[in-house]
């Protein structure tokens, strides 16, 4: 049996939690915890988990005490990925492993969270981090590992090509953006999203775990949309080829008519993977949303 420690509670974390109670896959939770409290415990019932979610501020905030083998990060990503990195060190330290769901800590600091993982012999996973609940890393290292990836093209940004396709549909900016909130894909704070800077981030953490670099954002140039001029046939797509030489970019594409990303609905996250040495790899999900991220997540803690 699994013992996890889920930090987050939000929109994700709740959907974990609902998958771990409905499921008999092993994984049990032994500690959760917000901003505004915590609970541990070896044989916490649904009932204790019920409580602290209603009211989490009745609870302390020691975790000294948790007994787990898996920190699962689901908290808001940091600006600067600082607190991910120091708390996934000190879990590491602790003889624990991490599996996440947050971007911050591994597009900011891959290097040293790596080095720090090697050195205690731990483990972290993080499949949820690109692309949510479309199973990228888990499927290439499950079904074909061993083939060296040549190049990755994936829609990984839900907000950006909602309303990039809405908005070429017809639709006016706001309205596209008022709708795309309501539907639960996009936070009223879409910054980080219209910039690019999400799929930025998503870019390098597919860099360092595809290609074997060690980037961080701070290297990475990238682009977003350009809100008043959103053009027919763009869409905001990484791209990374190492034909020739290595290129990276994140940012806005215009495509051929009859590119099948266009193709897709506008609730689609897609991924295309070419190797050396055998055909390309195509996965595709119609609708990203937190369940689906907490399977992805799920996945992990019964891989690691
Ligand atoms: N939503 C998705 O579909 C999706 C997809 C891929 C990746 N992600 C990533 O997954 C993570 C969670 O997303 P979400 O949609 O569940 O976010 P959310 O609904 O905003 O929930 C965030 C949770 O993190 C908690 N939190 C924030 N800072 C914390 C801290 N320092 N210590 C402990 N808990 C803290 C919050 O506590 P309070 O409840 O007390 O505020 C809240 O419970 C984010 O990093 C997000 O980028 C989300």
């Amino acid at each position: 049996m699994k013992r996890v420690f889920i930090s987050g509670t939000g929109n994700v974390g709740k959907n974990l939690i609902g998958l771990i109670q409905q499921y008999d896959v092993g994984v049990r939770i032994t500690g959760l915890e917000n901003r505004r409290g915590m609970i541990s415990g070896e044989h916490l019932t649904n009932n204790d988990v019920e409580n602290f979610l209603k009211n989490p501020e009745k609870f302390g905030k020691n975790k000294e005490k948790a007994e787990y083998d898996i920190f699962v990060d689901l908290r808001t990503a940091s600006r600067d990925g600082r607190m991910e990195l120091e708390s996934y060190i000190s879990e590491f330290q602790k003889g624990k492993n991490v599996v996440t769901a947050n971007k911050s800590g591994l597009a900011n600091y891959w290097p040293e969270i790596f080095q720090s993982c090697k050195n205690e012999n731990s483990n972290i996973l993080y499949e949820a981090t690109v692309a949510g609940g479309l199973p990228i890393f888990s499927t290439l290292r499950a079904s074909c590992g061993y083939f060296k990836v040549r190049s990755f093209r994936g829609i990984v940004n839900l907000t950006s090509n909602y309303i990039i396709k809405k908005v070429n549909s017809g639709i006016n900016l706001k309205e596209a953006e008022e709708e795309a909130i309501r539907l639960g894909i996009a936070e009223t704070d879409m910054s980080d999203d219209l910039t690019g800077k999400d799929s930025a981030r998503k870019a390098v953490i597919v860099c360092n775990s595809l290609f074997g670099k060690k980037f961080r954002l701070s290297d990475f140039k990238y682009g977003g949309l350009n809100l008043n001029k959103i053009e027919q046939n763009s869409m905001l797509l990484v791209s990374i080829n190492e034909d020739e030489e290595f290129k990276a970019q994140s940012g806005i594409q215009i495509l051929e008519e009859n590119d099948p990303f266009l193709k897709m609905g506008p609730t689609a996250m897609a991924a295309e993977v070419g190797f050396y040495g055998r055909s390309n790899l195509t996965l595709m999900e119609e609708f990203d949303g937190p369940l689906e991220t907490a399977s992805a997540v799920l996945s992990d803690i019964i891989n690691i």
